[in-house]
């Protein structure tokens, strides 16, 4: 059995802490349940001392939650600390996760009081002498205690196992080494987490946990450095929401240690098809949007879309897909038609909302769909229906609309010119109206002579967005038959035309010719 590597999430406490939106007791337990679902072994629920909300989600969570680990943060100050004490007391595995800054510029910086010394040195003594004492006061409250060496990715080695050694000896069970501004690359990250399994005396009495930012877009690749040298614990967020440029991606890290047990050689205990459903809950209650091309979770995640990948990913799915959607909750790969969706995607889309065409009939509508995917981000399957009914179902039809040319504005009267085929002879007539739809009604109807009345007019945006395709309905009638014209087009006024125009086309069907 291979090594399983622990899932620490923190989205509540330092991916909340960068969203711009402050969680309340109960939406927080919304997640925390939701995370428990994913069976992540250790929920960090929050900072209890930080304000008196958030000591109450950590108390409600810690209350509520049964599987995970219940974890709080501190300072290594005794008022932080004694609050997670507090906080997590109801827990069935309660943690504590303390911790000072390692780095010179974290000493220099945030300690430079002088009650902490005088020079670096000095500063430095001090602060494993904090770290210390913060280790040991956390263990009077709980056996599980995690402590992080703030910024760990630029401090100095020897230093930083100096310090890991002083606090294992003082009753840390984790230890978290983190890169806290995402200034490292993996291959040195990578040689920081065998440092300190190499160097680190008693380093066989506690856990390494990866702690990544994603400053530069390398907080998953200097996770999996971490633990291809011996970390046996990863921390993250969903959708790796955090502090600026964010954490590690819980999702992504899973996926490519699941995906590539080859190579990584370990695993984890995640119930990866909850992914989607957590993904789209943090989004909404944080009110911070998935981009389409997320890894793992975002909408295009697993879409296809380019002429040759849908046609390879039809012939066989493993050609463009390393893993599948239903792994990690989403029902189904989708193919999007775009203007690159060669004829091979658009038979297979067609046939699965019931279309089955010949040849000849797949190359028309292909020749509409392109027209329409131009003018379209995404061509959905309502586009489709409509092009098909026009390009096929219309074709035979006694009068054909060639050419429509629209003028109108605020201060112009609508005129409308409109060239039909009317049993293969071109007519051609103009005339004017209330509205651009009303003088193209009128101009059809002089043209084919037509005495059918408009008794109602319908129009509908077939799918979202100012660039959607509007299907409009015509109801006619002539000689006491009535029958409903469709017209679709992304353009609302050819869509009349065209309802119009197939309204007379089922007249003439019908026997009511004007010819
Ligand atoms: O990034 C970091 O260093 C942290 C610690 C508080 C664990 O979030
Ligand atoms: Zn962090």
């Amino acid at each position: 059995m291979s090594d399983k590597v622990q899932v620490f999430d923190t989205t509540l406490r330092d991916g909340e802490q960068a969203a711009g939106t402050r969680l309340g007791s109960r939406e927080k337990l919304t997640v925390a349940k939701q995370l428990a679902r994913l069976k992540v072994d250790v929920i960090e629920a929050g900072y209890p001392s930080s304000s008196p909300e958030d000591f109450a989600a950590v108390e409600l969570i810690a209350q509520e939650i049964e599987g995970p680990s219940i974890c709080a943060l501190s300072r290594a100050v005794p008022f932080d600390i004694e609050a997670c004490g507090r906080a997590v007391k109801r827990a069935r595995r309660p943690r504590i996760h303390t911790g000072i800054g390692v780095s010179d510029i974290h000493i220099m910086g945030k300690f430079r009081d002088e009650k902490y010394g005088t020079t670096l040195g000095e500063k430095k003594v001090t602060m494993i002498r904090m770290a210390v004492d913060a280790v040991k006061l956390a263990r009077q409250y709980v056996n599980d205690v995690e402590f992080y060496a703030e910024d760990s990715g630029r401090s100095e080695p020897a230093y930083l196992y100096e310090m890991l050694e002083a606090v294992i000896d003082a009753g840390a069970t984790v230890l978290n080494i983190p890169d806290t501004t995402g200034y490292a690359v993996p291959e040195q990250y990578g040689a920081l987490i065998r440092g300190i399994k190499e160097k680190v005396r008693n380093i066989d009495r506690a856990i390494i946990s990866v702690h990544c930012h994603n400053d530069l877009g390398l907080a998953v690749a200097n996770s999996l450095a971490g633990i291809l040298n011996g970390a046996r614990q990863i921390e993250g967020t969903i959708n790796g929401i955090g502090e600026r440029a964010g954490n590690a991606a819980v999702e992504e890290v899973v996926m490519a240690l699941r995906t590539r047990a080859d190579y990584f050689g370990v695993h984890t205990d995640i119930e990866t098809k909850e992914f989607s459903r957590t993904s789209k809950l943090v989004s909404d209650m944080l009110g911070m949007a998935v981009p389409a091309n997320k890894a793992i979770v975002g909408g295009n995640a697993f879409s296809h879309s380019s002429g040759i990948h849908v046609d390879g990913f039809l012939k066989q799915r493993e050609t463009y897909e390393i893993m599948r959607p239903e792994d990690v909750g989403f029902t189904a790969s989708k193919v999007v038609l775009t203007a690159r969706t060669g004829r091979a995607g658009l038979r297979d889309r067609l046939e699965k909302i019931g279309f089955t065409l010949t040849q000849e009939e797949l190359d028309q509508t292909y020749q509409r769909f392109l027209l329409v995917a131009d003018k379209k981000q995404e061509v959905f399957d309502e586009d489709l229906a409509a092009i098909v009914h026009d390009e096929i179902h219309v074709a035979t039809d006694t009068y054909h609309l060639d050419y429509l040319h629209i003028y109108s504005g605020t201060s112009a009267i609508p005129t409308a010119t409109v060239r039909l085929r009317v049993n293969g002879d071109s007519r051609e007539g103009a005339a004017i109206g209330d509205g651009p739809v009303d003088a193209v009604c009128k101009a059809i109807s002089a043209v084919t002579k037509s005495s059918a009345k408009l008794l109602r007019y319908e129009i509908r945006a077939l799918t979202s967005g100012t660039e959607a395709m509007g299907e409009v309905t015509a109801h006619l009638e002539a000689e006491g038959r009535r029958v409903m014209g469709r017209g679709a087009s992304t353009d609302v006024i050819e869509a009349s035309a065209k309802a119009y125009v197939d309204g007379l086309n089922k007249l003439a069907n019908l026997g009511v010719t004007t010819v």
